[in-house]
């Protein structure tokens, strides 16, 4: 079935790993809305950064960094194999590289630079001009559309989510322990919800969506409940 809704914007925030992305695309393909997805974007900038040893250990080189922010290109192209839009880093289509477990270590600390932060921020609401988007990431509903017409926090336990990530990973054939990828789940909602910039947290206006024990057809169902209630 196809909704026929108002135009407004969607904004889901939430932990790692909760399958944010996947009920967004899904929304967004349901209604006929762009879909964004935020982390990508940041997961991008860390590509560079880890490209250009621009990092270190989980340490960036702010200054550098800084001084380079103006070559580095992250935009959505449209791919007609899988009908959905990839991310591309300076000409190249980064989809597939930036799951990979080397950046999900490395962007917590790239996602709490400042600089970068505004840079993304301003690419973000430039997409959201028209409305009809479905974005998804950690400050969407308190930063990027504070104005948003329906905004989700989704969450799950954190056993939850790190075995269907340890699933999908491993299915694409990546060589990754559970207990590693636990760590990295704990380790960057620590870091989302504790750092300067933006920090992770619920906007006052949002609805909890905890998926821990729902199926996606039933999380889904559960949203396209609420924008009808909208
Ligand atoms: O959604 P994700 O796990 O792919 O996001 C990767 C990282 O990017 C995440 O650890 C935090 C950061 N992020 C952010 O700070 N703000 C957003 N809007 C989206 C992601």
């Amino acid at each position: 079935m196809s909704y026929k809704t108002n135009k407004i914007i969607i904004a889901i925030d939430g932990h790692s790993s909760c399958g944010k992305s996947t009920v967004a695309k899904e929304i967004a393909q349901k209604l006929n809305y762009i879909f964004i997805d935020s982390g990508a974007m940041y997961r991008a900038v860390t590509l560079y950064c880890l490209r250009n040893n621009l990092i270190d250990n989980g340490i960036v080189d702010i200054p550098n960094l800084m001084d380079n922010l103006g070559k580095i290109k992250v935009y959505f192209l449209y791919n007609p194999e899988t009908r959905h839009n990839d991310i591309w880093l300076n000409g190249d289509n980064v989809e597939n590289e930036i799951r990979l477990l080397a950046v999900s270590q490395n962007v917590s600390p790239v996602a709490a630079v400042a600089g970068v932060r505004h840079l993304l921020v301003d690419l973000q609401q430039e997409m959201g001009k028209s409305k009809e988007i479905v974005m998804d990431g950690r400050d969407i509903g308190t930063v990027v559309f504070p104005d948003a017409e329906l905004k989700i926090f989704m969450t799950a336990k954190p056993d939850v989510r790190a075995k269907r990530r340890y699933d999908e990973l491993t299915a694409k054939g990546e060589k990754v322990s559970y207990d590693e990828i636990m760590e990295n789940i704990i380790e960057r909602d620590r870091y989302d919800e504790t750092r300067t910039e933006s920090p992770l947290r619920k906007a006052d206006d949002a609805i909890i969506l905890d998926n821990s024990y729902m199926t996606r057809e039933e999380q889904l169902q559960w949203i396209l409940s609420r924008i009808e209630e909208i």
